[in-house]
């Protein structure tokens, strides 16, 4: 968990508004024109200099700082902050000449060149050495510098550059599995190396998975997944580490990106690293993507702990990066921006400020686009500010947790979409957020949370693909329904232990028992496969060969259809104040919706919302505020809500004290 701190300001609470700035891209005079609009629309920080190291630094050890000193004055005298970056995302092409080492290695012994950005290993120790030259250079620099609110480490950390296959990359992996396993006979027993002849004699034979003739040693994949995300960890640890050294009282962030299908940083385990928890996110169109926002500012909030947080990216309108970039609907800007306050962040800020004529974003929306400040978006931006302004009061607010929650873990995230399993069309990340939709449809609200989360305060958790179940997570769960706590958990759940082996004796292993359920073997669907459900539901993607093993376990669907007739889909069983329930088939949201209805009423857990508004709109609750959201393209009533608002414009959001 992060802890406590914030921006280095001073002056009353706020909610914080801004943008990545890149001054360098543009002639001093511009900047006058930047930020006289800055003020107009109510920027209050900047992000400056993420992509500057070539500016800064042109060449080795040469540091020219007039340009930042003289955008950090301005800036200042414009009364807005800074959150200034260490400049180290995108490594300029003297260093990349000179030190042609520091570059990523792909698993197939591809060189990756420089020409994009983020072209270094995460565990290059030229490159780190670099790298901490400028952090430490722009640290004394601007200390005392009355702007400095933050610092912003890289950026995005492993975008690009998460799996490095290089040899400075072997090395680091083999300290890292001499420090998790200490004797190669541990590390032969984790990675089931008697298996196909794979035996190691010493830590040096240990490569990380490049491209090998069949399946590489999931065991292997798994720890160098794990590895990685570690290495990138190490990596801000080491900056950040420079920064307290030098700036103890400023604090320290980076921006992650919980978004997608975004799943090799393990950002539960980072967020103790960091002073605040910064994330960017960008909305994917056709995926319900305003949904997929809510889920992932709801664990993004839960991953800092309920603390406030910090939107450090988002866009104004279209991206440029998928294969076509849509606009965003007037009205989505605002919805888009508070649905992020509504789940805890005190700062709204996009990529970028100004559009950029050149480069390769420059078809990339921003607050002041091409077309200038007389344009309907610009004007969007500046009533944005004011918005957030009026929001004041938020700011440093928690919100109230929900009576739900599904529980979201990385390592069953890479465990269960890992080759050579049962079916590779499993998606962990779909599987929640199916559970998710079927909340907001319904109305209840439900936080979204990492694993170590405390669940005793939760009367329902879902557990979706819970597929990695060490033993002290079977207690865990165990006592969690032993005290009363209501459990769902689906297919692929409960299969392996933290070294992916099966648990043995029948699936689900770690889990059978609590659900008192026997499967001998799974039974996935082919891609036009579809099991009917007695009760009108169907199922697609998997179904199991449920035998029942306790007497006290209730049947709540039955498959029709199929090898698997006659058994159960679904299960509940009663244990003590709580039930422990299995769903052994993809559902999708709106199966999920009927089905859930029913668990959550058996859990005695109720919509906050009145009837006519439950599914249209998402309700969170945050300080004493409600944020109600406008999920639909229609103008909503919400009278039944609050008589003092009666209509919710299409994509509106209305907060109410
Ligand atoms: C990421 C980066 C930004 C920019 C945006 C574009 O979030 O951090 O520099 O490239 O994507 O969407
Ligand atoms: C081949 C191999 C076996 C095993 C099977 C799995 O037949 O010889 O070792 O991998 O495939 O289908």
């Amino acid at each position: 968990m992060s802890s406590t701190r914030w921006l280095r300001r001073s002056g009353p609470p706020r909610l914080e508004f801004g943008a990545d700035y890149n001054p360098d891209q543009w002639p001093r005079e511009v900047w006058d024109d930047d930020v006289r609009h800055m003020r107009e629309a109510g920027v209050t920080i900047v992000s400056l200099a993420i992509f500057s190291w070539a500016r800064i630094e042109p060449a080795d050890g040469e540091f020219d700082f007039a340009w930042l000193d003289d955008a950090m004055d301005l800036l200042h005298a414009n009364g807005i902050l800074v959150d200034l970056a260490t400049a180290t995302a995108s490594p300029p092409p003297w260093l990349a000449a000179a030190h042609p080492e520091i570059l990523p290695v792909d698993r197939v012994g591809n060189t990756i060149s420089p020409g994009g950005r983020q072209h270094w290993r995460p565990t290059s120790p030229v490159f780190r050495r670099y790298a901490l030259r400028l952090v430490r250079a722009l640290a004394e620099r601007y200390r005392d510098h009355p702007a400095l609110a933050a610092w912003h480490v890289n950026n995005e950390l492993g975008c690009h550059n998460v799996h490095d296959y290089s040899d400075d990359a072997a090395r680091a992996f083999r300290s890292w599995l001499r420090i998790r396993y200490e004797t190669i006979e541990a590390l032969n027993d984790a990675w089931a190396t008697a298996f196909w002849s794979q035996r190691y004699t010493s830590w040096a034979e240990i490569l990380p998975p490049r491209l090998a003739a069949t399946f590489p040693n999931p065991g292997q994949q798994l720890d160098f997944k794990r590895f990685s995300s570690d290495a990138l960890k190490d990596y801000l640890i080491a900056e950040r580490d420079v920064l307290r050294e030098i700036t103890p009282e400023v604090p320290v962030t980076t921006n992650f990106m919980v978004m997608g299908e975004q799943s090799s940083m393990n950002y539960a385990d980072w967020a103790a690293e960091v002073d605040f928890v910064a994330n960017d996110h960008y909305r994917q169109r056709g995926v319900r993507s305003a949904d997929e926002l809510s889920f992932s500012a709801n664990l993004t909030g839960n991953i800092a702990g309920g603390r406030p947080w910090f939107l450090m990216e988002h866009s104004t309108s279209a991206v440029n990066w998928q294969p076509v970039n849509l606009p965003k609907r007037p009205g989505e800007l605002e919805r888009d921006s508070l649905l992020h306050v509504a789940h805890g962040a005190d700062a709204v800020c996009f990529f970028q400020w100004r559009q950029s004529r050149g480069g390769a974003e420059k078809y990339h929306s921003a607050m002041l686009p091409h077309a200038g400040p007389d344009s309907d978006l610009f004007r969007s931006v500046v009533a944005l500010g004011s918005r957030l302004h009026e929001l004041a009061p938020l700011a440093g607010t928690p919100r109230t947790r929900a009576r739900a929650a599904i529980v979201f873990d990385w390592q069953s995230w890479w465990v269960a979409e890992l080759d050579s399993h049962p079916t590779n069309r499993l998606r962990y990340r779909r599987e929640a957020f199916d559970w998710y939709l079927a909340f907001l449809d319904l109305g209840i609200r439900a936080d979204v949370v990492p694993l170590d989360t405390d669940l005793s305060g939760y009367e329902l958790v879902i557990a979706p693909i819970l597929h990695v179940v060490p033993a002290a997570l079977t207690t865990r769960l165990t006592t969690y329904v032993d005290s009363g706590g209501h459990l769902v958990t689906t297919y692929f759940s409960g299969i392996v232990d933290e070294n992916d082996h099966v648990w043995l004796g029948g699936y689900p292993g770690a889990l059978r028992d609590l659900l008192g359920i026997r499967i001998e073997e799974f039974a996935p669907l082919p891609d036009d496969g579809r099991a009917e459900l007695d009760n009108g539901l169907t199922g697609s993607l998997w179904t199991d060969r449920i035998d029942l093993t306790a007497t006290d376990v209730e049947v709540l669907a039955t498959y029709k259809s199929g090898d698997v007739a006659g058994r159960p889909a679904v299960t509940r069983r009663p244990v003590g104040a709580g039930s422990a329930s299995y769903v052994s088939t993809r559902l999708g949201p709106e199966g999920l919706r009927v089905l859930l209805a029913d668990l959550a009423a058996r859990a005695g857990v109720t919509s906050d919302l009145p009837d006519d508004l439950r599914g249209r709109v998402e309700l969170t609750r945050r300080g004493g505020f409600q944020f109600v959201i406008n999920r639909t393209d229609e103008p909503v009533d919400i009278s039944t809500l609050s008589p003092a608002h009666p209509v919710l414009a299409a994509r509106g959001v209305a907060v109410l004290s």
